[in-house]
């Protein structure tokens, strides 16, 4: 990966010791059962690793990394964990304590942390849950994506249908207060009813959280190719925001409110913290391959593929395959991206005089309200979020 202020030279990283801000920890599991045509995180399956590496030699290698980070920031307390992939449910729920455990070895945790892990569910049962909880999870992430067997195929999801629902049920019982949906809308092929469909499995698993993004096709996936030769229709941005609209008003319905555009919560106890923090632009350490971090201003991240990065580990450096000092330029533009699509939307000390002219022009078109002392995103302006931020910035 390259970016525009990359340099070679190792970066400077302070210590967090002592620092008052919220500090999190990012798990990067690599490895996923079989891939998803639309997907293109870092991740592998057995197949591509081959014997290249194994889970155990990440594992080994998240221990290693975790300690080089903690001879970096210091004894910072962690405020949040987030164990993200890929595919971290197939670790198992033994695994999953291993690594939460590795985590406890190396850092000092905030009483009230909030430990997160995504799931795919057919990866999932009651004992897994159960085990979870044991461990210290405070927070189930399961990848539903939709309730229509049509869509699951087409996004090549293996699990059925009822799974999803039904794992959340079951992380539900086991104690999980907290549990999101991950949804995607928009996948070719999916209608008004699908969606709908979508929206009465979520409402019936009765979790506090839901995320939905739009189906993005990415260059070099499968589902591009599958478009470009014409085996499917390409996303439409008005059906897109139509069925913005739809989860929206459901949702709304039923008792969630909106806190990122992309993000839905019962209650502010419910809301990803762990997300919340990137984007405030908060520090954050990424452990695993191809992970990203921020401490104080520096974007860091590792060396992508497993292999390689348990190689660097195991030579005593951090495993870093590049790193950026942000500008204040840099700064101000991501601080703008990021919080104008969050409800408590984006301070007006924020912005620069040119800026709060042109956030007024999106006032007098409806995109935006000034709420106290910040500019907030109407239900219009949500689904044209990103050419509110675009003009912004002009
Ligand atoms: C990368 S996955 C990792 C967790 C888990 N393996 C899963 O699939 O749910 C995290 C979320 O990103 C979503 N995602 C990945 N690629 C996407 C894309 N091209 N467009 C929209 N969402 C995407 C996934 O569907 C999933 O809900
Ligand atoms: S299971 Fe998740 S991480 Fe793995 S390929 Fe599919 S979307 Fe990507």
């Amino acid at each position: 990966m390259t970016a525009p202020h990359a340099t070679d030279a190792a970066p400077v990283l302070p210590s967090l010791e002592g620092a008052d801000a919220p500090f999190g920890l990012y798990l990067h599991v690599p490895f996923c059962a079989t891939r998803c045509g639309y997907c293109d995180f870092n991740t592998y399956t057995a197949g591509e690793l081959g014997a290249s590496t194994s889970p155990q030699a990440w594992a080994d290698a998240i221990d290693g990394e975790l300690a080089l980070a903690r001879g970096v920031v210091g004894d910072a307390a962690v405020s949040t964990v987030f164990v993200g992939g890929g595919t971290p449910s197939l670790l198992g729920g033994d695994g999953l304590a291993a690594l939460l455990d590795t985590a406890r070895r190396h850092f000092r945790f905030a009483d009230d942390a909030e430990v997160t892990t995504e799931s795919n569910p057919e990866s999932t049962s009651p004992e897994f849950f159960a085990r979870l909880r044991e461990a210290g999870f405070t927070r189930i992430s399961l990848g539903m994506q939709s309730a229509a067997a049509h869509v699951l195929k087409v996004l090549d999801r293996t699990h059925t249908p009822g799974r999803a629902v039904a794992a959340a049920k079951e992380a539900r019982a086991a104690g999980f207060e907290h549990v999101n949906l991950d949804l995607i809308y928009g996948t070719p092929g999916e209608s008004d009813d699908d969606l709908r469909a979508s929206l009465d499995a979520v409402l019936d698993a009765g979790v506090d959280h839901v995320s939905a993004y739009a189906l993005i096709v990415e260059d070099g996936t499968a589902l591009a190719r599958r478009i470009r030769r014409g085996e499917l229709p390409d996303t439409d941005d008005d059906v897109l925001a139509h069925r913005y609209e739809m989860l929206d008003g459901a949702l709304q319905d039923a008792g969630f409110d909106w806190y990122e555009v992309s993000n839905w919560s019962r209650s502010e106890a419910g809301r990803c913290r762990h997300n919340e923090l990137y984007w405030e632009g908060a520090n954050w350490w990424g452990a695993g391959p191809g992970a990203h971090g921020h401490v104080a201003g520096t974007r860091v991240w590792n060396v992508k593929h497993p292999a390689r990065y348990a190689e660097a580990v195991a030579g005593g450096a951090l495993p870093l395959a590049g790193h950026e000092v942000l500008t204040a330029e840099d700064r101000h533009v991501e601080d703008v991206m990021l919080r104008v699509r969050m409800r408590s939307g984006i301070p007006v000390s924020v912005l620069r005089p040119d800026e709060i002219a042109r956030a007024e022009d999106e006032v007098a078109v409806g995109n935006l309200g000034r709420l106290g002392d910040a500019y907030v995103l109407t239900d219009a302006g949500r689904l044209l979020a990103d050419g509110v931020v675009r003009r912004l910035l002009d």
